[in-house]
């Protein structure tokens, strides 16, 4: 019978067929422990010699780190593994042999890992979270199904900039020029008009010049948009959803958390609602914690954002920021001018922003204005200004970025490990 490892536990006690790769070894005279990969799962095989053929014990002694093997055995319970279950092993038939597998299981520096990310994919850690990089996808898609939400897909080539002209990525469309997408938004606002609630789910880009943890050059965001809703009704929807990722990792990645040491109890604080906060008392509560390099109007940096969230257990709504430094389709608070309608999700333990979202204008005159104080080209923006022109409805939209919400749920450092091939600052291979 052939099966994969993660149907392990209903095999026990039988005979089986595993195609799989040798992570690490150990052995000694009499036995040898082989920790075997296939892609589902990590599981340990035994080889005793006394058990075996001798012919088999010693191809399992010499098999190199990353030879790739069908191995015949039988599944047994195993309750001092995490796993809980590992093979007696009956036969050993090679597939590939590979020699001098440049990972190994000593320690090995960030850029050399990063230089052999196509064979770093394959380690335990790495494996455990792009698994919970798989679930976050995965419970998206259920939560906006579930929630009535139409997934349509935006451009990604396109003519237009959403958050702003620096921080684009130009290429040539034939004749004219075109840049990459750093944001769904605008299309998904025309596409709630059509369809009332809609999410996407895919590529952006920005050619930003940051070198951070949580900076990547590519990356890929959820970006629903709902007709009909303003801003509070918004903030419903993104705890909401925040919680049920939470909730569906907690429930569905269990092994992976623990192979990441990941300490679950923090996330288990993570339900519906979420702390509120505007921004002008989020510069008050900085200024009680003795920031005096930070002034209202001027933009959150990363130690901010991790001093207002380390004063709430769970991820905290910033809303209400100074207009000036937030993009042009953001309306004004009525009651106050000097603020728009909008708010960013901060995650708890220092990730940051991990939601950018508001309310937009609808109001034609508004936008128009908006769009000449921004400095917008109205002819490259003439299809954005027909949805205020016909029939526009009060409409609020956000953005999560998956990366960065990976690294929170499995307390990565860096968001260069929770997308499969990062593209950074310096880095475009492999
Ligand atoms: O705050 P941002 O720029 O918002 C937008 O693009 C809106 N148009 C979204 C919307 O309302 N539909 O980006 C949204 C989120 C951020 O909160 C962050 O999680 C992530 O996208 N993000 C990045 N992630 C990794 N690397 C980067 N360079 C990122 N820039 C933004
Ligand atoms: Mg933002």
């Amino acid at each position: 019978m052939k099966i994969t490892i993660n149907q392990a536990k209903d095999y026990v006690n039988q005979e089986v067929t595993i195609g799989v790769w040798l992570a690490n070894k150990r052995s000694s005279g009499k036995i040898a422990f082989l920790q075997m990969r296939d892609g589902t799962a990590f599981m340990q095989g035994v080889v005793v010699k006394a058990e075996v053929e001798e012919e088999i014990f010693q191809l399992a002694k010499g098999l190199t780190q990353e030879t790739s093997f069908y191995v015949t055995g039988t599944i047994h319970e195993d309750a001092r593994s995490p796993f809980g279950y590992e093979m007696a092993v009956k036969s050993i038939e090679v597939i590939s042999e590979a020699h001098d597998y440049p990972i190994t299981p000593k320690e090995h520096g960030t850029e050399f890992l990063m230089d052999h990310r196509h064979l770093w994919l394959r380690s335990n850690r790495q494996h455990a979270i792009i698994k919970v990089r798989n679930e976050i996808i995965r419970a998206t898609y259920e939560f906006f199904n579930r929630e009535g939400f139409i997934k349509v897909d935006p451009p990604i080539l396109t003519g237009s900039a959403p958050e702003g002209t620096t921080e684009l990525f130009h290429t040539k469309y034939f004749d004219e020029d075109a840049y990459l997408s750093q944001s769904g938004q605008l299309y998904m606002e025309a596409a709630a008009m059509a369809f009332g609630k809609v999410f996407s789910f895919g590529p952006t880009f920005r050619a930003e010049k940051s070198k951070t943890r949580r900076h990547l050059i590519e990356f890929w965001m959820i970006e629903p948009e709902m007709a009909f809703y303003k801003l509070n009704d918004s903030l419903e929807v993104q705890e909401n959803y925040v919680a049920f990722l939470v909730k569906s990792v907690l429930d569905n990645c269990a092994l992976e958390l623990e192979r990441l040491g990941r300490d679950t109890t923090v996330l288990e604080r993570m339900t519906a609602p979420f702390p509120r906060i505007t921004y002008t008392d989020a510069i008050e509560l900085l200024k009680e914690k003795g920031f005096d390099d930070i002034e209202w109007g001027e933009d959150f940096g990363a130690p901010h954002e991790t001093a207002i969230a380390d004063s709430f257990d769970k991820p905290v709504f910033i809303t209400h920021y100074p207009k000036g430094i937030k993009p042009f389709y953001m309306p004004e608070d009525p009651e106050n001018k000097d603020v728009v309608l909008c708010a960013d999700l901060i995650a708890p333990e220092g990730y940051g922003e991990i939601i950018g979202g508001s309310e937009r204008i609808h109001d034609l005159a508004v936008l128009l204005e908006r769009i000449k104080e921004f400095g917008l080209d109205e002819e490259a923006y003439s299809w954005y200004i027909d949805l205020a022109r016909y029939g526009s409805v009060p409409h609020s939209g956000f953005g999560l970025g998956l990366e960065r919400t990976v690294a929170w749920l499995t307390g990565a450092e860096h968001v260069r490990e929770t997308i499969p091939f990062p593209r950074l600052l310096n880095r475009l291979y492999p």
